[in-house]
């Protein structure tokens, strides 16, 4: 399969079930708007959740549906889109097995993703050469496809450059075979959960993207707010209140908010009710979305076998130029 003209785009998600508001407005709507622009690709980075997962490997698979099933639902698009199961596409492998011999240790040492999930994974044993080597099977992932973009939040800055690197030491070794990627910086959105922390499943403080309206009114309002603010005559402080925060992803016109806010013009009760309604409205579609998957299972299987083998296409002449320039067997 040739490159097309456009640009290459590839990402990846770990399988996370259910998806709330924080996939979406971290990396989904980029997702989703980069497709009009670019020739994606999306895949579900299954063997990278073995890497914390590897004792309890039961629910990747129904929680990479569940995940697809949201992509489809807030507008990935396979007919735009490639979106595949990286678990699929053997060619990922043996590409990390390459890069593997010629990534020197300290670099994947060094990483400070891999530094810090040391110190906080405490409950899963990631003392393992699989875990230390998580930014190499994401830089196979990324150079294998020739992907010009990656678009990634500011965490995976640190594996786009060691993908770079590798890319560039491979070239140097066996020839320009590999594409130097660049990271696209998603913007993230702050997206606080119910208890203010960042949203996330760990937390606890999530709302989702498949949540009915009646979770959603009663999730918004337990979220807490500006304490100093005890009646709703009181001036407020929108910039320490998460509900604030959302206010400017949802509301037209958050500044109008803010002026209320401060002068007290608007209480807490009525600000949240107006929230959760906006809520509400801008999941109606892509609760209809999920539903329609949902009763035709089939379909997403389909969709995912059709890309796998889009993807196929590429991953093997990739593959055949790889091995050629390390002059190893290839036969056809
Ligand atoms: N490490 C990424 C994350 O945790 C997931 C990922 C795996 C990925 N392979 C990738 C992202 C390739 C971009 C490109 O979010
Ligand atoms: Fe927050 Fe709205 Fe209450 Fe102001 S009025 S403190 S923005 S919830």
């Amino acid at each position: 399969m040739e490159k097309n003209l456009k640009q290459r785009v590839l990402s990846g998600m770990r399988p996370s079930g259910k998806l709330h508001l924080g996939h979406l407005h971290g990396a989904l709507s980029n997702w989703v708007e980069l497709q009009k622009k670019y020739e994606c690709f999306y895949f579900v980075a299954d063997w990278h959740a073995l890497t914390t997962e590897y004792e309890k490997t039961d629910k990747i698979k129904q929680d990479s549906i569940d995940m697809v099933i949201d992509w489809l639902s807030v507008g990935l698009d396979p007919e735009k889109s490639t979106l595949f199961v990286q678990s699929q596409l053997l060619e990922h492998a043996e590409l990390h097995l390459f890069l593997s011999m010629i990534t020197p240790l300290p670099w994947l040492e060094r990483c400070p993703t891999y530094k810090e999930q040391l110190k906080e994974i405490k409950t899963r044993d990631i003392h393992t050469y699989g875990f230390l080597g998580y930014p190499v099977l994401q830089a196979s992932d990324i150079l294998i496809y020739k992907a010009d973009k990656v678009p990634v939040g500011e965490d995976q800055l640190p594996h786009l450059e060691l993908t770079r690197e590798i890319a560039r030491r491979f070239n140097s070794l066996y020839g320009e075979i590999l594409t130097e990627p660049q990271a696209l910086l998603t913007k993230t959105s702050k997206v606080p959960g119910t208890d203010g922390r960042k949203m996330s499943k760990s937390y606890n403080n999530c709302i989702y993207l498949s949540d009915t309206p009646e979770i959603i009114s009663k999730k918004i309002s337990s979220y807490l707010t500006d304490p100093s603010r005890i009646h709703p005559t009181d001036q407020g402080h929108p910039d320490v209140c998460a509900i604030y925060s959302l206010q400017e992803i949802y509301y037209e016109n958050p500044k109008e908010i803010e002026e209320k806010c401060k002068k007290g013009t608007i209480g807490c009760v009525q600000c949240k009710k107006m929230l959760a309604e906006r809520i509400i409205k801008s999941l109606e579609p892509i609760h209809k979305k999920q539903h329609e998957l949902k009763s035709n299972p089939m379909l997403i299987n389909e969709i995912l076998k059709n890309g796998t083998q889009k993807a196929k296409a590429v991953t093997e002449k990739t593959m055949s130029e790889v091995r050629k320039s390390l002059k190893l067997w290839n036969m056809e």
